[in-house]
């Protein structure tokens, strides 16, 4: 009695804490799919609360996720998931992961309450969805520098709270969607500033509807597309527009005069181009500062008189058919660049003396015959290719000058120091690994890059972003100040972690985010985008020991709620047996997604998945689709709605496990998040069935790539690292799971490998947990794989950690040998002992080695490995090592390979190693048949002692 009231206070207890802590089960279950399918996250996504425990990237708001940013992180993941069932989410950045090869699934739509969508610079392919149009709470939309094909959607035009609308750099094609009667367009776009659509093969003509006086556009930048015909006189009633690219084009046609309406335009770029009739008029632009409208077919003109009554401080108009003389008067202070190379300028050339030095001029291919300032100037300026420069004159402007090469601004003036590995020095003198990549801009209104002003600005505007953000930035360097053949003009920066020598990866992806977002002013630059250079330095997860110590507290909570949970299912399910058939005792939860579900266990990870879904997905149960069966049914390969290949095992009838025992197997499962280790997707249980939903291993099991058909050629190498993954994937059920698994069936048939041959510990159909008991041991009813199993085990029932340990040491056996272990009625531990003592060290290996791994003189680190075997194999679990210290004796042993060591001399076997099996009763004896994979019958009681 009294052990009930105490459970029960323990039950209560707990729900209220669950309540309080837990993320929404659904966001939870996508999180955890996208952890387990994704390269690269942080490893500090532990546990199974991403909102209470504030995973990296992850904000949340009445336990939902709202924020998702894991730019600049190195991830990768050829599907976005399940992304799109965050259905709260108001921020999502995925921005500089090249390896997110995804595309961009229609569910997009699901995410109703999306602001912003930052895409930048990752790998994502295919078509933008049409229903893109549905997400009307979009303001900023980045898909820039990605790889979408096909064309703009209409639909677009739907998503009227846009602001800014960066599709650039992509494989975009068709026309500039217009709206008409039946369809939306940009047009449409009221409240956007930016309409970025360059660098992508975007064809027709710019239709007269895209602009109008009702738009707000600052930044209309269609640049290096395959547009075609005029340009529309309406652009010039979009009084609001800062900065015009056009350039790289198809465009003909006479330029409308009325572009000269765009007073507050800034940067206008014409060139190349085949627009024709006089040299636009462009007199009223009174706030141009950089015009480029080179390569034109122009009608002969002379020198238009807006070059000198404008604030210009760069004019490019290369073969645009200019003639005449040039007025020294345009040569003013403010002139940075003048390039009029390739027309016909004549006469005699005087630059007066109110120029800058800093002023370059390319008056290159013309007519010019004099110069009046002779040799006595110092600029920059090159009039090669003009009658002037014929004869052998030596005057210093026939020859190209010295390029300019821009200075680093705002390197350090610190004293000559190294830095060591990584590091480099700050601006203030300290060494620390920076967050280094370039910042591109579409447009800028000046090109002396040399001078201060411009990096001054942009290197504050940014510094005071950081610390609006509260971001942890000490100092950033700006350099390598160059234009690219777009006419982006880019710097690498260099910033730099203040508190730490690194930033930690929620840094890195807020510096991208708030880079891109470029929610700050910034007088003289255009519109940008940000790519970085892959972060050398995030954290690992052993520094986090904060982590570790939270992470065990925790732990220890949910061991005590999983038992109560069993316990109380134990129950409930008593009293349903009683009753009537329990078809479906998860009925009451399997549906409610509302996430505050009153008695129900938790899953981490897993989801919930229809009969219908799975049977839909299998081409109903397909024999076609099957890839495995077993004693317990058959697995089937499937590819869900999300796009996740999946195998799906279904239990047989006769075979089903008691409910308890499937509410254990995906308690746990949905627990278990390691690259080395199968992770669950979701289960069935309905209608009589029970399916386990696991990810895809594509390259099948550890078994059947050592023997048959099939077999991929393992080297010595590839088996190490298949070793050193299989024992990470125990180490992490043994050491770091919470609770602690068991996994009781360890063997080559349960380890698989995925395309490139990283290993993964599968079914845990038989795992137990490690729970809060002092003795450190499961009492259980035996269970196993013949061949495999603890002799430990077999005579006591008692089952801890180490029974894995010596299952482990068979398989390493096993990878030495290619053979079964049982295979003749000889068992491969007793074999390879026997063989030794028989023969001594090394010949004696000959006899058992597989001969496909050839001479075991080039086997590195070989005596290591069978030492490390036959210690996992001894007889008493004391006396085999812990899991995490065979993982450290792997890595030694590789490193061994690596060296190409053959064998280490100094190294000699050691026979104490090998058990002498025998000392309790060995159950396999030595007539066993080949009965490899027989499994016992699983019982449900969960003896735990306290
Ligand atoms: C997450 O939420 C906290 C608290 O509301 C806020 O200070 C922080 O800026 C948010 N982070 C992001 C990335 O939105
Ligand atoms: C999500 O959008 C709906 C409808 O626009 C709105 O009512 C709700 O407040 C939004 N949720 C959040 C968390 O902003
Ligand atoms: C755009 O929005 C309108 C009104 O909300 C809707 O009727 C139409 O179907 C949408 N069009 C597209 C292409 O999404
Ligand atoms: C309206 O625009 C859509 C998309 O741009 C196009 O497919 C359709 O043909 C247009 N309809 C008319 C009547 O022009
Ligand atoms: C310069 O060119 C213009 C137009 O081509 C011509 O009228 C003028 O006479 C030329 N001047 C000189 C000095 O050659």
């Amino acid at each position: 009695m009294g052990f009930r009231v105490k459970l029960w206070v323990m039950i209560i207890c707990s729900h209220v804490l669950v309540t309080a802590a837990l993320t929404n089960r659904n966001d939870l279950a996508v999180l955890n799919a996208i952890k387990s399918s994704w390269k690269n996250l942080p490893p500090q996504w532990k546990g199974s609360d991403p909102c209470g425990s504030k995973w990296e990237g992850i904000n949340c708001t009445n336990s939902r996720v709202t924020t998702l940013i894991l730019g600049g992180m190195g991830v990768k993941t050829n599907d976005i998931g399940d992304i799109p069932s965050l259905s709260m989410l108001q921020y999502l950045d995925l921005s500089n992961n090249k390896g997110i090869r995804a595309i961009l699934p229609a569910s997009i739509q699901n995410l109703k309450n999306l602001t912003t969508l930052i895409l930048v610079g990752c790998s994502f392919r295919g078509p933008i969805p049409d229903s893109i149009g549905s997400l009307k709470q979009l303001v900023f939309l980045g898909l820039n520098n990605n790889s979408f094909t096909g064309s703009i959607p209409p639909s677009i035009g739907n998503l009227t709270n846009i602001s800014w609308l960066d599709l650039s750099d992509n494989q975009l094609s068709g026309p500039i969607p217009v709206s008409n009667e039946t369809s939306p367009g940009l047009d449409k776009l009221v409240k956007a500033k930016h309409f970025h659509l360059a660098n992508n093969k975007l064809t027709g003509p710019i239709q007269p509807q895209l602009f109008h006086s009702n738009l707000s556009l600052i930044h209309v930048i269609f640049n290096n597309n395959r547009l075609s015909g005029t340009i529309p006189s309406t652009i010039g009633n979009v009084k609001t527009l800062e900065a015009v690219r056009l350039d790289s084009n198809s465009l003909s046609g006479t330029v409308p005069q009325n572009i000269s309406n765009l007073k507050t335009v800034t940067e206008l770029y014409l060139s190349n181009n085949n627009l024709s009739g006089p040299v636009p008029d462009l007199v009223e632009m009174n706030s141009l500062f950089y015009v480029d409208m080179s390569n034109n077919s122009f009608d002969q003109s002379d020198i238009p008189t807006w070059f000198t009554l404008l604030p210009l401080n760069t004019i490019l108009m290369e073969k645009t058919h200019l003639q005449g003389e040039i007025p020294s008067d345009i040569f003013q202070p403010r002139l940075e660049t003048l390039e009029l190379s390739h027309n016909n300028l004549n006469g005699t050339l005087n630059i007066g003396s109110s120029y800058s030095n800093d002023l370059i001029v390319d008056l290159t291919n013309n007519s010019i015959t004099n110069f009046a300032q002779s040799s006595d100037y110092n600029l920059s300026l090159n009039i090669d290719n003009n009658p002037i420069c014929e004869g052998g004159s030596t005057g210093r402007y026939c020859a190209t000058p010295k390029p300019n090469i821009p200075n680093t601004r705002l390197s350090n003036s610190c004293p000559p120091m190294t830095c060591g590995s990584s590091k480099v020095l700050s601006p203030k003198c300290i060494c620390t690994n920076p967050y280094v990549g370039t910042i591109y801009f579409f447009s800028h209104s000046f090109s002396n890059l040399d001078n201060a002003t411009y990096y001054t600005t942009l290197h504050d505007t940014l510094m005071s972003a950081f610390r609006f953000f509260q971001l942890p930035v000490d100092s950033m360097s700006i350099s390598n100040a160059t234009v690219d053949e777009y006419n982006y003009l880019q710097y690498r920066l260099h910033i730099f972690p203040s508190n730490q020598d690194y930033f930690d990866r929620s840094s890195v992806s807020l510096i991208g985010t708030v880079i891109n977002r470029q929610n700050f002013s910034l007088p003289f630059y255009g519109p940008l985008f940000f790519f970085d250079e892959s972060y050398c330095c995030f954290p690992g997860s052993k520094s986090t020991n904060h982590g570790i110590i939270i992470g065990s507290v925790v732990g220890g909570f949910v061991v005590l709620l999983l038992i109560a949970s069993a316990i109380t299912y134990g129950i409930y399910q008593k009293r349903q047996a009683t009753k009537a058939k329990h078809n479906r005792p998860f009925a009451t939860w399997e549906l409610d997604n509302g996430g505050n579900a009153g008695g129900v266990p938790q899953l981490k990870g897993a989801r919930w998945c229809s009969y219908e879904e799975l049977k839909t997905c299998t081409n109903n149960f397909s024999e076609d689709n099957i890839i495995g069966s077993g004693g317990y049914g058959k697995v089937y390969k499937g590819t869900l709605d999300t796009g996740h290949v999946v195998a799906i095992k279904r239990a047989q009838q006769g075979s089903l496990q008691g409910a308890q025992e499937f509410k254990t197997e995906i308690e746990l499962l949905s627990r278990i998040h390691h690259k080395n280790v199968v992770g669950l997707v979701g289960f069935c249980y309905e209608q009589g069935e029970q399916m386990l939903v696991y990810e895809y291993i594509s390259n099948g099991t550890l078994k059947d790539n050592l023997s048959g058909e099939g077999r991929t050629r393992l080297d010595w190498m590839k088996r190490l690292n298949i070793a050193l993954d299989s024992a990470k994937g125990l180490t992490y059920l043994h050491e770091l799971a919470n609770p602690s698994i068991i996994h009781r069936d360890i063997k080559s048939n349960n380890i698989l490998l995925d395309d490139h041959l990283t290993a993964k510990v599968a079914d845990f159909g038989l795992s137990k947990l490690l729970g809060d008991n002092s003795k450190g041991y499961v009492s259980t009813q035996v269970k196993g794989t013949m061949g495999y199993m603890d002799p430990e085990y077999f005579m006591t029932h008692k089952l801890t950690e180490k029974s894995d340990v010596y299952s482990f040491g068979v398989v390493l056996l096993e990878l030495l040998t290619a053979r079964p272990p049982i295979k003749n009625g000889k068992y491969v531990v007793r074999e390879v002992q026997d063989a030794i003592e028989k023969s001594g060290y090394p010949n004696g290996l000959y006899a058992v080695l597989d001969p496909s791994l050839g001479s075991s003189q080039t086997l590195g680190g070989l005596t290591k490995f069978v030492n490390l075997a036959m210690s996992c194999a001894q007889d008493k679990g004391v006396d085999r090592p812990k899991m995490g210290e065979v993982v450290r004796e792997i890595e030694t042993i590789i490193d061994l390979a690596v060296l190409n060591r053959g064998d280490d001399p100094s190294l000699t076997f050691s026979s104490q190693n090998v058990g002498k099996h025998g000392d309790l009763y060995y159950p396999y004896g030595d007539s066993v048949s080949d009965a490899s994979s027989l499994s016992v019958p699983f019982e449900t009681e969960l003896q735990l002692r306290r």
